[in-house]
This record gives structure tokens, sequence and C-alpha cells, in this order.
């Protein structure tokens, strides 16, 4: 017999809205979550993930910045199951080619950077919160990076000021509602290995000096950020609000 040396959480009759759901890492969080238990509503702007079918997943293929349309997903949830228990804000972009200095970024890039990193992961939360006061709890998950404590020779200053903005989102919101029984932490991933990193897909040279680089020696995998998200979550956490867990193999300790 083996013996799982997986912690088991139980999410059993919990609802939770994740964004994100059809990348990377949304998609590993939403079926751990779903593996415990829990109902997801999700929500992506790829085609739902095959992995999906015959699960407690609701899939919606649309654009978090349709605030209209987040909405509609908040009722439903909230209408069909009678209860919001987590929101896990993941989708991201970080757009290579486009993002760079603020001295030189095109304005409508950096605006559609700050609208689906930072607005939308506001508008999620802003929407969550009277649901899960109703509920009479909460617990919430914001994706920032690493990118969020550092300068960088090569910046891609709309993705970092964003993701350093996400921090105070989940601050704030940790300190208003705290006595509500609702916390709000932020996840930092370093170098993951998810189609957000496309552009290491058939560079095996780039990857290995990145792993060679992390003092744990490897890139992250979805896994291990939905390890931290099962963790923060669930009651293991209960008296966790308002900081942050760098997943990252200990690249910022450089
Ligand atoms: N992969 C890494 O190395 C890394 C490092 C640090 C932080 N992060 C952050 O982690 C989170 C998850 O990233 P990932 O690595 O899984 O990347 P990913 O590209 O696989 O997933 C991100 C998902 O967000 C979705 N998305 C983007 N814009 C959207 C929109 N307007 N509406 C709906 N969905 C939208 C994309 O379709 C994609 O499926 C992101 O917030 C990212 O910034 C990733």
């Amino acid at each position: 017999m083996s013996v799982s040396t997986k912690p088991i959480y139980n999410f059993n009759n919990r609802t939770a809205v994740v964004t994100g759901a059809g990348g990377g890492m949304g998609k590993e969080i939403c079926l751990a979550l779903e593996s415990y238990g829990a109902q997801i509503y999700a929500i992506d702007l790829k085609e739902q993930p095959i992995e999906y079918e015959n699960k407690q997943i609701t899939y919606f293929q649309e654009d978090i910045t349709n605030y209209k349309f987040i909405d509609t997903l908040f009722d439903k949830a909230y209408n069909e199951t009678g209860r919001l228990d987590y929101l896990a804000n993941v989708a991201g972009v970080l757009l290579f080619d486009q993002d760079k200095s603020l001295v030189d970024i095109d304005m409508d890039v950096y605006d559609r950077v700050m609208d689906i990193n930072l607005k939308a992961s506001m508008y999620m939360t802003r929407k969550a919160i009277p649901l899960m006061l109703k509920t009479g709890s909460g617990s919430m998950v914001h994706f920032s990076s690493v990118q969020a404590y550092r300068g960088d020779p090569l910046p891609q200053d709309a993705y970092s000021q964003s993701k350093a903005a996400v921090l105070n989102l989940s601050k704030s919101i940790a300190m208003q509602f705290a006595k509500d029984n609702i916390r709000s932490n932020t996840i930092v991933p370093g170098m993951t290995m998810t189609p957000l990193q496309k552009r290491w897909e058939n560079d095996n040279d780039s990857k290995d000096k990145m792993a060679e680089y992390i003092p744990l020696k490897r890139l992250g995998t979805p896994a291990d950020m939905a390890d931290g998200v099962l963790f923060l979550l669930s009651e293991a956490s209960s008296f966790i609000t308002g900081t942050e867990l760098i997943i990252d193999g200990g690249i910022l300790l450089h």
C-alpha cells in the first residue's frame, strides 16, 4: 500500500471562482480544488480544457475585462450554489515583445496590461466580497510575480507595476475584511513552465541556464503553485492573511 505524502483538504460543498482557468497554473488549480470537492466557476479566453469534462467545473470562455459578464458569472455562481467561499485571481499577461520601459511603452499596451493584471483582479475582488460577506467567510488568492520586488535591466514595466499593485490590492482587502473572516493573500511565482513562458519551449539552452540560476536548480511547475493555493484557501492557513507566499525556488535570494 502506498502512503500519500500530499496533505488532504476538504472543499466539499464550497464554491470557488477561478480566473485564468485555461492557462498552465489556472488549470492545475481548478483540477486540484475540484479533486477535493469544490464546485468551480472558471473563466479564460481560451477554449475549455479537455480535462474539465465530467468535472464540477462550469467554464466560461470570456474576457475578464468584460465586467458585465463578470457580474453574470458571480450571480450564477451564487444563485446556483447559495455561497461563495473562494476566489483565485490567476489570469495575467506578459506581452514580451511590447512591454518595455515606461519611457518607450505604447500607452495602449500599458493600459491593456493594467486592465487585465490589475483592474480585472480588483473588479473580481469587488464582486466577491459582498457574496463572501453573505456566506459568512471567504479566502482569496491573487497572483503577483517575483518581478514585483525588483528592477530589471530589460524592463517590462507594465507587467512589473501591475504585479506590484496586486500586492497592495491583497493587503488592503485583508485589512478591511479580516473582521468578517475574509482572508486575502498573494502567491508570488518565480519562473514556472507554462504557456506564458512558451519562449522556452524550443530553447533548452536558456531554460537550463535559468534552472541553474535558481537555487533549487529547477523551474517551477503549475503543481507547485496549486499546492500554495490549496493551502492559502484552506482552513490550514486560517491565521494567515495579508501576506505573500513566494514560490520561486529561492530566486529572490540572489
Ligand atoms: N509562468 C511564470 O513564469 C509566471 C511567473 C510569475 C507570475 N506568473 C503569473 O501567474 C499567473 C498564471 O500564469 P501562467 O504562467 O499560468 O500563464 P498562462 O499564460 O498559462 O495562463 C494565463 C491565462 O490567463 C488568461 N487570460 C489572459 N488575459 C485574459 C483575459 N483578458 N480574460 C480571460 N483570460 C485571460 C490566458 O488566456 C491564459 O490562459 C499570471 O498572473 C502570471 O502573470 C507566471
